[in-house]
């Protein structure tokens, strides 16, 4: 990514014919041309970098697993795992590099990951030989070093050798100039069957990922106890969801890699509006605000957690009404997994409270029971219409590529990692609710193991009464403070 480092606009200078070699898409116009002098010693004076050879991290034996499965399945067949590109957020600006979900499963490299890099299945006898091609740092003799902001170590930083990146991963590796395409290639995101078995292959946790998973919604729970902390200040501003926001990024930032997914921080009647990202409002003592949020840790993998909290440290009768409706849902859900259980049945359970609920206060214009026929109900969607459950790991929505008989239609296993994230959203304007509901919107969402002897709430430490969650803000909020 270029950013800083050029310390002027002038360009009166030429440019060296060794600077000609800056990437096409650069600013070069606006940069300065190195002297003669800088050119015929900045390859010099640097003293030896012993290459230290890790030893192959964790998850490196998993990759391996994960990389025979995947070679099994694919007899003869050429198979490139892209990391993906910087994507650009402006001229010469990128977003911060992610690599892709897939590629990161398969090679257990993650946030240190280098953009652009394939990870390649050549066919070989009855498997394959797998290699993993990236650009290697280029050493100090290339203008790359001292002349490239995208990727050149004066700029950047420090890069990976190839050894280095071996050894680590366990895996055979090769300089990114090395790979030839070949026309029958199969490529992941282009090719629908590569693209659904690698989101399969991740449909169980093994023993890393759990771990993995826990320490993302405990780095998740400290970025929520951060907010609750700062709720005075949060009062104060007059956006105060951005500072709901940034509360969060500085704890995603600090312990983590970054948010799994931009954070929704949504006060008020901002919470009927699911996917509020905006994040430009107040938050107003009296209201209730809804913050769904998610650590990504450098593993990548990511928590996906919603708190519903009351701003001024106290439901309303209404408020409570409405969130523990919610929350018998989502305990609802919680019971009815088990080992064997329908993904769907989780769905159920929750809609079968939320449904019950609407009708004990009077929203529904047909019975519950009417309402959860669905075929011709589900008049209850209309204050809940997104799903109760979606599977969590590398990425928030975890898995999405697998097929529907393995995903809504499938089983709970043990090693699956989901959520239960029912809610209630009565929007401000909506006619068909009483006026006292309108304008609140609560979701409770916390993530969930499955194991053999069945579900555990992994962020079960996050206060989710409505009694629990008032100690919360009151003990993170002493008077005396
Ligand atoms: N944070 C997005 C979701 O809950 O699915
Ligand atoms: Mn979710
Ligand atoms: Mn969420």
């Amino acid at each position: 990514m270029a950013t800083t480092g050029d310390t002027d606009d002038l360009g009166t200078t030429e440019l060296a014919p060794e600077a000609n070699e800056i990437p096409a898409n650069s600013s070069v116009n606006r940069r300065q041309g190195f002297g003669q002098g800088f050119l015929d010693t900045i390859s010099t004076g640097w003293a030896e970098r012993p290459e230290i050879l890790p030893a192959p991290r964790e998850q490196a034996a998993a990759a391996a697993r994960r990389r025979d499965a995947v070679s099994g399945a694919f007899p003869g067949a050429r198979l490139v795992i892209p990391a993906g590109p910087y994507q650009v957020r402006s001229n010469d600006t990128d977003y911060p590099f992610r690599a892709h979900s897939a590629f990161s499963h398969l090679t257990g490299w993650a946030s240190d990951s280098v953009p652009d890099s394939l990870l390649v299945f050549d066919p070989a006898g009855d498997g394959h030989d797998v290699t993993l091609f990236f650009r290697e740092r280029a050493d100090r003799t290339t203008p790359e070093f001292y002349a490239d902001p995208t990727i050149g170590e004066f700029w950047i930083g420090p890069r990976p050798a190839l050894d280095g990146v071996a050894s680590d991963l366990g895996l055979a590796t090769a300089h990114i100039d090395d790979f030839v395409a070949g026309a029958d290639d199969l490529v992941i995101d282009q090719d629908a069957e590569l693209t659904r078995f690698v989101s399969e292959l991740r449909l169980r946790k093994d023993a890393y990922e759990i771990s993995q998973m826990q320490l993302a919604v405990d780095v998740t729970a400290d970025g929520f106890d951060d907010i609750v902390a700062n709720l005075p200040r949060i009062i104060d501003h007059p956006r105060g969801e951005r500072v709901v926001e940034g509360v969060f990024h500085q704890r995603a930032r600090s312990d983590g890699n970054w948010e799994g997914y931009d954070t929704i921080a949504a006060s008020g009647p901002h919470a009927c509006y699911l996917h509020w990202t905006r994040n430009d409002g107040a938050v107003a003592s009296g209201d209730l605000i809804l913050i769904d949020a998610g650590v990504e840790l450098d593993s990548l993998y990511t928590a996906d957690i919603t708190r519903t909290i009351p701003v001024n440290g106290r439901f309303s009768e209404v408020h409570r009404r409405v969130y523990e409706a919610v929350r018998e849902a989502a305990d609802a859900a919680f019971a009815a997994a088990r080992p064997g259980a329908r993904f769907s049945d989780l769905n159920a359970a929750a809609w079968d409270v939320i449904a019950h609920r609407l009708e004990d206060w009077g929203i529904l214009p047909v019975s519950a029971e009417e309402s959860l026929n669905p075929e011709t109900g589900h008049q209850h969607r209309r204050y809940m219409v997104h799903g109760t459950s979606h599977h969590l790991g590398i990425d928030v929505h975890d898995c999405a590529q697998a097929r529907r008989e393995l995903y809504h239609g499938g089983t709970l296993e043990p090693g699956m990692v989901f959520t239960i994230e029912p809610g209630l959203y009565f929007q401000i304007d909506d006619l068909t609710v009483p006026e006292e509901y309108r304008g609140i919107g609560v979701r409770i969402e916390d993530d969930i193991l499955m194991t053999e002897d069945g579900p555990r709430n992994l962020s079960a430490a996050i206060p989710r009464t409505a009694d629990d969650v008032e100690a919360w803000v009151a003990r993170l909020n002493p008077a005396d403070r």
